[in-house]
């Protein structure tokens, strides 16, 4: 009984066909004695139909068939009668008349339906740790077949892409030295250097580069990568990079092709063209006009400076914050003064203060551009310049962040943007709004050592101009670096890498990294660059990331066939777990957990 077609390929030109199918009982009910079967395999659902021509043992073993038992069917394809055709099915037009059934195997009684949906038509969800733990039933449904398929296209679109532009596939190490690169490490102790650990690579960024080292000037690999941190919808502990380097490149060589991919894989998995070129912001103006540097681009709405009201009015916290060196900054929100209640205004207000503003001035524009409510009494017939200097008009409600710290009043109103963006609904779901941003800084002050860090890593370039000023004016540096951004998330991270041994110990010491801590970290990438580094640099779009905005979707765990959960476990197979003794005790260790985190 091995098929010989899927439950997806039948249509009335196969009519009175003797066909064999396999596949799950999607669903099954009986109607007047007649049993109406879907059968579902990956490929689509046909309605089996066991009737009065079947013959009576298949309508005895119908009586014992359940949901999701795996059978095998024997029949005869029949064309349904119009009044019976199904157009939302690709099979809708016939039916298969069962002659024989076989049961390859029987299920339990299911945890959760298949495709369950409510009254109104709106798919059941079930909770997630649930669909974690059945993750192979999850995976039966419409949805996740749908996001697996999908994000197999996406892979085999960036390996053709990738390939026929002369890139060459390779692997790197998943043990390998543990290096500082952002978030913890995940460990592996050695049982034959005890006291050692292998750690799992948080990315293939220093083999990547002694590739280049070794003459492969076009690498790429679906890497694999570790990262023991804070958990966010956008994050897993283990997710997969489209990790790219490249020789002899400038910048734009690197944006380019990575262009080009992008436009590869939408229009061969999506059939979506998207521009050859996207926009490049620099990051000063991203923070200035969105507040981030990964805004929402699908709606404009940009932030303006409205220092200029610390002049012209008489609210002290917009003199206070100018006079510290600081700034006012100003949102216009067209057309909603009407429908933004204090109360709707109050809920922005506690999104900004999430970015540690102190509070988040409005006001409304009325007839004639009279300024009405929150700060207006400090702006007495000021409308109408402050309306003409911020584009604004009657109806719309102008919202204003002022801060000692520019970049508290950006991050704190560029929250607000973005989240107006999703309550008045001004993002279209169907659009992809890429864009680069570029001109980083360099180094970013740490608070909390003292010090300054590498805004992306250690082995990113300075751009040329500042070469001359790294050490004595650390902050005003730019970086040959730059991120690829889509609807709202840092979907991919690059940069052109230092090549050059004496600007890499450079840039180790103004991080505070002496020599001999440099050497014992990273000695080998430095010793590799010894013998003839060409200049080089590369990009590693987030291939999960890209799938959950192709997907739509806000969790990027809806788009990974085994996930881990919020809490970095997978509820299926139950790991993190414990290990025998005997294991720990080949790897001479010890366990010791504080009483506070024990668990009972
Ligand atoms: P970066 O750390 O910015 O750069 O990562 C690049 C891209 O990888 C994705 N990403 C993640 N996806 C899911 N879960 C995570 N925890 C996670 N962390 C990162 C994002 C991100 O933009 N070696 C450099 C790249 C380079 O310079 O070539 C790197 O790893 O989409």
């Amino acid at each position: 009984m091995q098929r010989t077609v899927t439950c997806g390929g039948l249509r009335k030109v196969d009519d009175g066909k003797t066909v064999i199918l396999n596949g799950w009982i999607h669903r099954i009910r009986e109607h007047g004695g007649i049993s109406f079967i879907n059968l579902r395999d990956r490929y689509g659902i046909t309605q089996v139909v066991i009737d009065n021509d079947s013959p009576s043992e298949c309508v005895e073993t119908a009586k014992s068939l359940r949901m999701e038992y795996c059978i095998a069917v024997k029949g005869k394809v029949r064309t349904r009668p119009d009044s019976m055709i199904n157009k939302d099915m690709a099979t809708g037009e016939i039916e298969v008349v069962v002659q024989k059934i076989d049961v390859l195997n029987k299920s339990e009684v299911l945890p959760f339906m298949i495709d369950e949906v409510n009254k109104d038509g709106t798919p059941v969800v079930p909770n997630e740790d649930l669909r974690l733990k059945y993750r192979y039933l999850d995976l039966r449904t419409a949805k996740m077949q749908q996001y697996i398929a999908l994000r197999a296209k996406v892979t085999l679109a960036v390996r053709n892409y990738l390939s026929s532009n002369n890139f060459y596939e390779i692997e790197t190490p998943t043990f390998i030295k543990s290096t500082p690169e952002g978030a913890r490490d995940y460990l592996i102790p050695s049982r034959l250097y005890p006291g050692k650990f292998y750690a799992l690579p948080q990315s293939p960024q220093l083999y990547k580069q002694i590739l280049m080292v070794a003459g492969f000037d076009r690498y790429f690999q679906i890497a694999r990568c570790y990262r023991d941190e804070d958990a966010r919808g956008d994050r897993q502990p283990e997710f997969t990079q489209i990790d790219i380097e490249m020789s002899f490149v400038t910048r734009d060589d690197v944006l380019e092709m990575t262009e080009g991919l992008m436009g590869e894989i939408f229009k061969k998995t999506m059939n979506i063209t998207l521009p050859t070129n996207f926009p490049r912001i620099a990051y000063d103006d991203s923070i200035e006009w969105y507040g981030t540097d990964k805004p929402e681009l699908r709606f404009d709405m940009k932030m303006q400076n409205g220092n200029f009201m610390a002049d012209i009015g008489t609210f002290q916290a917009f003199k206070d914050a100018v006079a510290a060196g600081g700034t006012v900054k100003a949102l216009v929100v067209p057309d909603v003064a009407e429908k933004y209640s204090r109360k709707l205004i109050e809920e922005l207000e506690n999104t900004a203060k999430i970015y540690k503003c102190r509070g988040l001035a409005w006001m409304k524009v009325g007839t004639e551009n009279i300024l009405e409510g929150g700060i207006s009494k400090f702006f007495e017939n000021k409308g109408e310049e402050i309306c003409t200097k911020l584009g604004a008009k009657t109806g719309d409600l102008l919202l204003f962040v002022a801060d000692a710290k520019s970049k508290i009043a950006c991050a704190s109103l560029g929250a607000v943007r973005t989240k107006l963006g999703k309550d008045l609904k001004l993002c279209n779901p169907d659009e992809f709004a890429f864009a680069w941003i570029v001109d980083f800084p360099m180094f970013e002050w740490n608070e909390e050592e003292n010090k300054w860090d590498t805004a992306h890593h250690m082995f990113t370039m300075p751009q040329a101009q500042y070469h001359a000023t790294l050490e004595s004016d650390p902050a005003s540096v730019k970086g040959d670096l730059y991120d690829l951004v889509l609807n709202g998330y840092e979907l991919a991270s690059g940069s052109i890498r230092i090549h050059d041994p004496e600007l890499q110990k450079r840039i180790f010491k103004i991080v505070g990294f002496n020599e001999a801590d440099g050497q014992k970290k990273f000695g080998f990438l430095t010793e590799a660059f010894k013998y003839g580094a060409p200049p080089h640099g590369g990009i590693a779009p987030g291939l999960d990331r890209l799938l959950m905005i192709m997907c739509k979707e806000t969790s990027i765990h809806e788009v990974i066939a085994f996930p881990k959960n919020s809490f970095a476990v997978s509820p299926m197979d139950e790991c993190p777990a414990e290990v025998d003794q005997k294991q720990l005790d080949d790897l001479h260790i010890s366990i010791n957990i504080p009483s506070e985190k024990s668990q009972s």
